[in-house]
């Protein structure tokens, strides 16, 4: 622990790939320290990695954001806590439950089984590049739509609405004020308990995960709709958004390391490595959110019951005690252990696909556009604020 002052959390990063230089005291004090949130009030950081895997697996630490003790990154998370999140927002034994429910979707063989599907998806995004281009803006012609057209074939959403959730997606994760981010979950929640509703009055059930939660859970009675819309929600939500920050924010991490990027040329057997390896660098999930509820020990100090506790993702993927020189992109590392996917009963459901989203998405991109380059110069490409998950605001690249 420190005796200085709390870091204010969460800030904005100065490099889009490094955690802000504000967070360099945090480096320095693991595995555990004091932070201050947007509000002012207090929380736990955890910045250790040994630490952090035990806690993130420790059942006295809740993801019920309507805890009082729960801390919030922002106002507009603060604003929206009461709104019910299945799954990231629930403890066991219901979340135990809900998990069950989605697991057959989110395996490694139904993700291996869809890679041709995303290979499809994406040699189609950059044929309509090459036909357009150069130049090209990546984020919109390519990191965003390629998951979002993959969540939707696998969810079983219609891909033509994607403009409205995309957008209403954005503003609750950062919209300009708290009300935007409550309006759009409720635009968001309007959405998708119309398309359950649709889905209920078809005789015949489709093959999209939804369609199999509509047509067994919900038909059965194990959920209501209300947990059918909550469920849906999140599947959508983080489905399409994470993903396509993973592929913004890679491109450009690439693009800043050509050394790199050609040993990967070279060797593409590196691509799952890398992958991972991307993963821990980028951390883009920077702050797991819980609260305690019970006091719990960690190397010598009490966090007490009711306090909130906050992950730093980019800092505990540095922690030197696991990963020698943690600022250098180094594909032959074991950087599988990273918590970037997060750890325990809420780690990442989606982390099948997400890898195989990245791996092809990112192979296919610079192979068939080998001169691919940023258009712009590099520290003046904008992107996303500490409070939200990382990623590029916008990508402007030729070829
Ligand atoms: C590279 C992209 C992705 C990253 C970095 C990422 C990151 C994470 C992290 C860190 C968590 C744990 C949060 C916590 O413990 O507080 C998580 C949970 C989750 N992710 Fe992902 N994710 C990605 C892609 C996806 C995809 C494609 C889906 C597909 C639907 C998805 C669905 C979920 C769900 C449903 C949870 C909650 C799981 C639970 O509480 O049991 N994610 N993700």
């Amino acid at each position: 622990m420190t005796e200085t002052e709390p870091v204010a959390f969460p800030q904005s990063r100065t490099c889009p790939y490094r955690p802000p230089t504000a967070y360099d005291p945090l480096r320095t004090a693991r595995p555990l320290t004091r932070i201050t949130l947007f509000d002012g009030r207090p929380a736990w950081l955890v910045s250790g990695h040994a630490a952090a895997r035990a806690l993130l697996a420790d059942p006295r630490l809740s993801t019920d954001r309507t805890r009082p003790g729960f801390p919030a990154p922002s106002a507009r998370f603060a604003a929206a806590r009461n709104r019910k999140t299945a799954l990231l927002g629930v403890d066991d034994p219901e979340h135990r439950t809900q998990r069950r429910m989605m697991i057959p979707g989110f395996t490694l063989r139904r993700a291996t089984e869809l890679r041709p599907r995303i290979q499809q998806v994406v040699d189609e995004r950059i044929d309509a590049m090459m036909a357009q281009g150069p130049p090209a803006e990546l984020v919109s012609a390519f990191a965003l739509p390629v998951p979002s057209t993959v969540i939707c074939a696998l969810l079983g959403v219609p891909y033509a609405d994607h403009d409205f959730f995309e957008g209403q997606s954005r503003r609750l994760l950062r919209g300009p004020t708290a009300a935007d981010t409550l309006d759009a979950r409720d635009q968001l929640d309007a959405y998708v308990g119309e398309l359950i509703d649709r889905k209920r009055k078809q005789r015949e059930s489709g093959d999209g995960v939804l369609d199999e939660l509509v047509h067994q859970q919900l038909r059965d009675g194990e959920i209501d709709r209300q947990e059918a819309i909550s469920l849906a929600l999140i599947l959508l939500v983080a489905g399409h958004e994470t993903t396509a920050n993973m592929i913004s924010l890679g491109t450009y991490t690439l693009l800043q390391h050509p050394e790199r990027l050609a040993e990967l040329r070279n060797d593409p057997a590196l691509l799952p490595a890398a992958v991972e390896e991307l993963m821990r660098m980028l951390s883009i999930a920077d702050g797991l959110l819980r609260s305690a509820t019970e006091d719990i020990e960690v190397a010598g100090t009490t966090i007490r019951a009711g306090d909130g506790v906050v992950f730093a993702t980019s800092v505990i993927n540095r922690d030197e005690d696991v990963y020698a020189d943690p600022d250098t992109l180094d594909w032959h590392r074991p950087a599988r252990h990273h918590v970037a996917f997060g750890f325990g009963i809420h780690q990442c459901l989606g982390q099948n696909l997400a890898r195989a989203e990245l791996e092809i998405a990112l192979h296919t991109l610079f192979d068939r556009l080998p001169a691919l380059r940023l258009a712009a110069p590099a520290d003046e490409i904008p992107f996303k604020p500490g409070d939200t998950i990382q990623g590029m605001l916008e990508l402007p690249v030729t070829w």
